[in-house]
């Protein structure tokens, strides 16, 4: 296996990562990885087996800084030879800064989602989810549930939690997106550009002017942030917040009810639901394109040289399928010991909104399947398109029906 793998690599079952992540797993867990879009021409690297992926993300010799890395993957626009230049991050950008640019910011946000914080918000969510399966009943039985509970439910609680109010909430949705495409056209992706910055400039100029009782609110009334920085750390939650747990709702009830004698486990043992999440997470993990990182010198990992400037890529899916870490790996065991999963990565850049995550799919899962106990798909499984070509893996649609 000397040949630089190639990403994206296909899936061959919709809730497995692709086979060939078992055999770089086994002979080569730290691989040389094509890089079609290099800084500075060289390949670089791709981690598969869970220890060296935590040890990379802890490793504060790996940068997150965004004019270091090079891609894995095309971009979704063509672009002439050498023309990839992209620029540091604007301020408040914190997801691709390193510390301590990164700690500032992340100080700042980490009180909004605490646990305690977090648990606050549990009568919130359950009056989104009442409310969107009131009207899915209503319009059924056949559904999507992915336009009609899994999308807008995430979206939004996210809004209310930042303070966004309801008639901006369907253009940053529709165009955050866009964003979130592997492929798009000038077009679509300039007028998804204009129009966030444009609605987001509107959210914070108003929040500035007058600040209510909501994240942003509270952010703009500390006085230590300027418009830009409130935009991009706006645009950084949303653009994290909304993509992946509407992913993971969606693509875990598909698992879900693909699994009946898990989900019959789960109804007759709610006390499982904690540990069913942390299963879900870890067996779907929808961040499929894992975590890039830039080296800054060189390091040393599973006996290969990564030389500094060299892009690393963490496959976090196939981290969860280690089996060094996970007995039978590929099999959905609700009741297994999850502890260690990376399916909200690792380190100081590990997900500030998993709390909120975790309580989005309590509630969201457990109103559904209240909700609808005889839920089932309305189409045949190889019928539902699943989502290889965007940012976060999930499914696009998800027919399902109650009668
Ligand atoms: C099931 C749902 C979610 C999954 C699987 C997920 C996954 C992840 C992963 C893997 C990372 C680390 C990426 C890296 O190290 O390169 C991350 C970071 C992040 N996530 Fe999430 N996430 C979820 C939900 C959310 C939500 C609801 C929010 C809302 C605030 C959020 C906001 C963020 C932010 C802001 C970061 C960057 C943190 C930093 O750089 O310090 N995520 N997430």
């Amino acid at each position: 296996m000397s040949e630089p793998v190639q990403l994206p690599i296909k899936r061959g079952c919709p809730f497995d990562p692709p086979e060939q992540y078992k055999q770089l797993r086994q002979e080569c867990p730290v691989s040389p990885l094509a890089m079609p879009v290099s800084l500075d021409g060289r390949d670089g690297w791709l981690v598969t087996r869970l220890e060296d992926a935590k040890t990379v993300l802890v490793d504060q010799r790996f940068s997150h800084r965004k004019e270091l890395i090079s891609l894995p993957i095309p971009p979704p626009l063509p672009m002439g030879e050498g023309e990839y230049k992209p620029g540091a991050a604007e301020p408040g950008a914190f997801i691709t800064m390193d510390p301590p640019d990164h700690s500032r910011y992340r100080r700042m946000l980490a009180g909004h989602f605490t646990v305690r914080r977090i648990r606050e918000l549990e009568p919130v969510v359950e009056r989104i989810a009442a409310r969107l399966l009131d009207e899915m009943a209503a319009a059924g039985p056949v559904a999507d549930l992915v336009t009609a509970y899994a999308e807008p439910l995430p979206v939004e609680l996210m809004c209310e939690l930042v303070g966004i109010k309801p008639e901006h909430r369907e253009p940053l949705a529709k165009h955050l997106a866009v964003v979130s495409k592997m492929s798009y056209t000038v077009e679509e992706i300039t007028e998804a550009v204009i129009t966030l910055s444009s609605v987001l400039q509107t959210v914070v100029s108003e929040a500035v002017a007058n600040p209510g009782d909501d994240m942003l609110g509270s952010l703009a009334r500390t006085g230590e942030l300027d418009e830009k920085e409130l935009i991009n750390i706006t645009w950084a939650l949303l653009g994290g917040g909304f993509d992946t747990s509407g992913n993971m709702l969606a693509l875990g009830t598909w698992a879900l009810l693909e699994h009946p004698e898990q989900l019959a486990r789960l109804r007759a043992e709610p006390e499982l639901t904690d540990n069913a999440i942390e299963e879900l997470l870890r067996y779907l993990t929808v961040s499929h394109l894992g975590a890039s990182r830039a080296a800054l010198e060189d390091v040393e990992l599973g006996g290969k040289l990564i030389e500094a400037g060299q892009t690393i890529v963490v496959s976090l899916p196939s981290a969860n399928r280690d089996p060094e870490k996970f007995p039978e790996p590929d099999s959905l065991d609700l009741g297994r010991s999850t502890q260690g999963h990376v399916a909200f990565g690792h380190g100081v850049h590990q997900c500030l909104g998993q709390h909120l995550a975790r309580l989005t799919l309590r509630v969201g899962y457990r109103a559904l399947f209240d909700r609808f106990p005889t839920l089932r798909l309305a189409v045949p499984a190889e019928e539902i398109p699943t989502r290889e070509d965007m940012l976060h893996y999930g499914v696009h649609q998800l027919p399902v029906t109650w009668d």
